[in-house]
């Protein structure tokens, strides 16, 4: 996660140009996958970064629409204050709430997409497929739900920083992330729920200046309040991360796509 890392910028402004422009083409890259979207109404289910509803909302246009859904409610405000710059193409909303339970109604989206949100799902909440479940109530019968999220068939440093994440919530916080898996995984919860799954496996994007962005971060604030041991352990994980981040760079994870058609419908 890189957002709110601006505030002390480890990076030159042409870095940043390039980091940014990486950015965008790896969001590109995984938002053409949905194909066309013009006209849709569409969930964007578990996030609200400026650069991803950007995305959505070009590709709707403004016979379309784009609604955000992201439980953390202070990246929720952050992206409403910066909303009335971003002038965008179709009419956009942000919703603070758990996609355990989308405060929709049944049946009001063409399209329910996610972008990183099943490896931050906490699974001691309740189970993926609940999740799942979930987003697709709240899609029209015929209409899609799909997903994108990191995978682990290639090795990467950042696979280990999740790992950590996940390890660090767990020990402070009692969640159990689901975390990131192989494929197969998340393409199995997909056919448990919706018909007609197709899916596929995308490269690791390479994202230029990252690893001083990652470098530049500040240790997180839970691990301080951890048992003494406990702490000790995972911060000793956390230098060798960051000693083999600053010998091979942030290596980024491949993606896997997963998308189905939720039954019923002239579609389904
Ligand atoms: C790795 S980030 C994905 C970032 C995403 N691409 C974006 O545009 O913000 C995971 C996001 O999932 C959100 N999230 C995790 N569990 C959630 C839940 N149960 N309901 C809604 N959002 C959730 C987190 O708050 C976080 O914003």
């Amino acid at each position: 996660m890189t957002d709110g890392l601006y505030r002390q910028d480890p990076l030159l402004p042409e870095q940043r140009e390039e980091f940014e422009e990486d950015l965008v083409s790896f969001c590109d890259r995984e938002l053409d996958l949905l194909g066309d979207l013009g006209g849709l109404e569409v969930l964007y289910a578990g996030g609200s970064s400026l650069l991803w509803i950007e995305g959505l909302a070009q590709r709707v246009g403004e016979r379309g629409s784009v609604t955000a859904l992201d439980a953390d409610g202070d990246r929720v405000e952050a992206t409403r204050g910066n909303l009335g710059n971003a002038d965008l193409p179709a009419p956009v909303r942000i919703a603070a709430g758990d996609v355990l339970r989308p405060p929709f109604g049944p049946r009001s989206f063409d399209l329910v997409y996610s972008a990183g949100l099943f490896h931050e799902l906490d699974v001691g909440e309740g189970d993926a497929a609940r999740a799942l479940s979930a987003l697709a109530a709240v899609t029209r019968p015929g209409g899609r739900v799909a997903t994108g999220d990191f995978v682990d068939s290639v090795p990467a440093a950042q696979l280990e920083d999740e790992r950590l994440d996940a390890e660090l919530a767990e020990a402070s916080l009692g969640k159990k992330l689901f975390g990131v898996g192989p494929p197969e995984r998340l393409v199995t919860l997909h056919r448990e729920v919706l018909s007609g799954v197709r899916w596929r496996v995308c490269p690791p994007v390479w994202i230029r200046h990252l690893d001083r962005v990652v470098l530049a971060e500040d240790e997180p604030a839970h691990l301080s309040g951890l048992p003494p041991g406990t702490a000790e352990r995972l911060r000793g994980r956390r230098e060798a991360l960051r000693e083999r981040v600053r010998r091979e760079g942030y290596t980024r994870p491949a993606t896997v796509y997963v998308e189905g058609t939720v039954p019923g419908g002239r579609r389904g």
